[in-house]
């Protein structure tokens, strides 16, 4: 797909970078990361016993993440020369390995200091070390004591509160696990198992006391979504043709999953006479993914409605379901899980996966429903398209764990998958409508102070975050749509994630016109930073099929898979005229502001505040606004 001109002369440039450096000897230590406070929750028990076997991790840092902007300008930008020539998966580990000399000199450091070769071993990224190794051992690598720390819940941990590692290599080290990392947010969530859970945005839903609207009317478009709707709102058209080798891929976490029969009794309402009884998504099941048998929206509501959705808009294109984790709740599964299960490079099952927030598995056979297989590695091709509505507060999980996700959406992106992320459901506040204390713990629930909580992978810079929108109460198809406000749209800033260039003029434009009237104790306002969302569409009401009934659901979960299924469109048209996927679409739309009808009208509250408003412009409460497919289309159908 990519020019071998432009992968070589991308190589060139990064060929440069590397200069050679004078180095300190390996006996030199220094303090690498050091813990502050350990919080509350944690007490430490007792020291670990130097016999102890313990897996250290050393995370090497990856060449040219700092060029990610450059990178993603290159491949992602309209105006770039080499835009749409996404790499392969080869050439983006290459790109990002790290190089040679760092791995062999951070091997050559533990064989000098007595670790057998035969205990060392390299990911396939390259980008880790795993040292199989004791407790005593690793004390004397890392000049460090470890001690085992018990939290409320009885889960204990092997940790350090710093550690340190030679100077000369010091460069080379990303971080060492595990050392540091039990996470200090830990203390605000109550039960293990909401710990580590990616979280569906759990749609509202509502009942329909009198039935169901007429599949093709457009008169209750205010009141209740559907298909229908959805294609007259946004110019979707509705007799699409499958076009070989183009794909959309929803992904859902157990316990969610969806319900054939639902599936089939919205179709035989809202299939347009066209979806056959029975018609299913493609099934990925990932480290036991699986189809419950329970009912109820509590575990069906979030999979039915992404599915009824992104099938109906795109049928007959396929529908690939990514079903994520076993049963076993206490240790579910992430984002991570899936990731590697489609990116062999980012796999790291025997390295870069972190214990303490991702699925380890083979799971113990005593677990009911246990998936007691090897963690899936590169087993499946990404889709082009990739909507997920899950999500959870930025600040949930240490800064590098978030970097090292964050990072491989950028992969991602590079290699021509689009990836779309629900904006959150509870305005400027972040799940459960919590806050934040000055002191980082997390206010009581629905609190009416505290600083904003913005959800990720939302304020990721290299995902496209889709917020909400709704038409105004009793209003038809052709009014101006608002923000949501059958729920708080999801947006904001983030506190991790610097200003990406294709926003900068978005964000200048909105503080130039608007003072959201807020100071840094609410949130980071040095317009500096990353915003979301980057668009928005209707997300209330959405008729959903389930437990052989209909349902309307609300949230930002539904307009993902819209946007979604559009994007997957598009490439099925590029597709059909010779062109690659449409990749990473943000700089595309942010330079075309002309396919979006700007929302201009409502408010995303939350931490007691009336949050953002929406206004003239790109907002940190509709993005862009709401697409318009034939003219999204138009666009990129115009670039190479
Ligand atoms: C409008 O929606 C209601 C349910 O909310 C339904 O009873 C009614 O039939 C719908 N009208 C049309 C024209 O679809
Ligand atoms: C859809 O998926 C099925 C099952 O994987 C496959 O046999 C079929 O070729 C796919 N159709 C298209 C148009 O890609
Ligand atoms: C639809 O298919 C299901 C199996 O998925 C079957 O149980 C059901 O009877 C079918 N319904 C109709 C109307 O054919
Ligand atoms: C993934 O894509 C490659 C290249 O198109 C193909 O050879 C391979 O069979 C695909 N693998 C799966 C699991 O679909
Ligand atoms: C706000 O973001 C900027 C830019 O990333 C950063 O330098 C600054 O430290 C952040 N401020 C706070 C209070 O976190
Ligand atoms: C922000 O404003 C509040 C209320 O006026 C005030 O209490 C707080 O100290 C201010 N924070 C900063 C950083 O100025």
């Amino acid at each position: 797909m990519v020019s071998s001109g432009v992968a070589s002369r991308l190589f060139a440039a990064l060929a440069l970078a590397t200069a050679a450096l004078a180095r300190p000897s390996l006996s030199t230590k220094l303090t690498h990361e050091k813990r502050e406070v350990v919080h509350g929750q944690w007490t430490k028990v007792s020291r670990a016993a130097a016999d102890a076997p313990l897996t250290l991790r050393i995370g090497l840092k990856q060449r040219n993440l700092a060029r990610a902007e450059e990178l993603m300008h290159a491949i992602s930008n309209p105006r770039s020369e080499s835009y749409g020539q996404h790499l392969s998966p080869e050439q983006v580990v290459d790109l990002f390995a790290p190089g040679e000399d760092a791995i062999a000199e951070t091997e050559q450091w533990l064989i000098s200091e007595g670790v057998a070769s035969d205990h060392i071993s390299r990911t396939t990224g390259r980008n880790w070390i795993k040292v199989t190794t004791t407790v005593g051992k690793a004390e004397s690598l890392l000049d460090t004591a470890y001690s085992v720390y018990e939290n409320d819940d009885g889960a204990r941990l092997v940790a350090c509160e710093s550690y340190s590692v030679p100077a000369a290599i010091q460069g080379h080290i990303d971080l060492v696990a595990p050392t540091i990392q039990f996470d200090e947010r830990e203390a605000v969530i109550t039960t293990r198992e909401l710990k580590k859970r990616e979280e569906a945005l759990a749609p509202k839903l509502k009942k329909l006391p009198n039935g169901h609207p007429q599949a093709d009317s457009l008169k209750n478009c205010s009141e209740v979504t559907t298909p229908a709707c959805l294609r007259a709102l946004y110019d979707i058209p509705k007799n699409v043709k499958a076009v070989e080798g183009n794909s959309f891929g929803i992904v859902e976490f157990a316990p969610q999953s969806y319900n054939q029969d639902d599936l089939n009794g919205f179709f035989s309402v809202y299939g347009s006479g066209k979806i056959p009884n029975g018609t299913a998504p493609v099934f990925n099941g990932i480290d036991g993914g699986f189809l419950s048998t329970d009912s109820g929206s509590g575990t069906r509501g979030e999979s039915n409605l992404d599915l009824c959705y992104a099938m109906a808009l795109t049928y007959p294109q396929n529908v690939t379901l990514y079903q994520v984790g076993d049963s076993v709740v206490w240790q579910p599964a992430t984002n991570n899980n899936f990731l590697d299960a489609i990116d062999g490079s980012y796999c790291t099952t025997d390295g870069g996966d972190n214990p303490d927030w991702d699925a380890m598995y083979p799971h113990d056979s005593s677990s009911p429903g246990a998936y007691t297989g090897q963690p899936m590695c590169g087993v499946y091709n990404a889709t082009k398209v990739i909507s997920v509505s899950y999500g959870s507060n930025e600040d949930a999980r240490p800064a590098s764990y978030r970097a090292r996700e964050c990072a491989e959406y950028m992969k991602l992106g590079l290699m021509g998958v689009t990836v779309l992320f629900s904006s959150g459901d509870t305005g400027v506040a972040g799940l459960r409508s919590q806050c934040v204390k000055p002191d980082g713990s997390y206010t009581p629930v629905a609190a009416d102070y505290g600083r904003f909580n913005p959800m990720f992978p939302g304020t990721c810079p290299w995902i496209t975050s889709v917020g909400g929108t709704g038409l105004p109460e009793g209003k038809p198809v052709g009014t101006r749509e608002v923000a949501s406000y059958n729920f708080g749209s999801g947006g904001g800033f983030s506190n991790l994630f610097p200003l990406p260039a294709y926003q900068a003029d978005a964000i200048k434009g909105y503080y130039a016109q608007h003072d959201p009237g807020y100071n840094s104790s609410r949130y980071n306002n040095t317009q500096q930073v990353r915003g979301y969302p980057d668009v928005a569409l209707a997300s209330q009401d959405y008729i959903t099929g389930l437990d052989g009934s209909f349902m309307a659901f609300s949230g930002t979960s539904a307009s993902a898979p819209t946007f979604g299924a559009m994007i997957a469109l598009i490439n099925g048209e590029r597709l059909k005229a010779g062109k690659g996927p449409v990749g990473f679409i943000n700089p595309v739309l942010y330079a075309h502001r002309e396919v979006f009808t700007d929302v201009v009208e409502g408010k995303n509250p939350g931490c007691g505040t009336d949050g953002f408003s929406a206004v003239t412009g790109w907002d940190p409460v509709t993005g862009l606004g709401a697409p318009n497919y034939q003219k999204l289309k138009k666009v990129f159908m115009a670039l190479p």
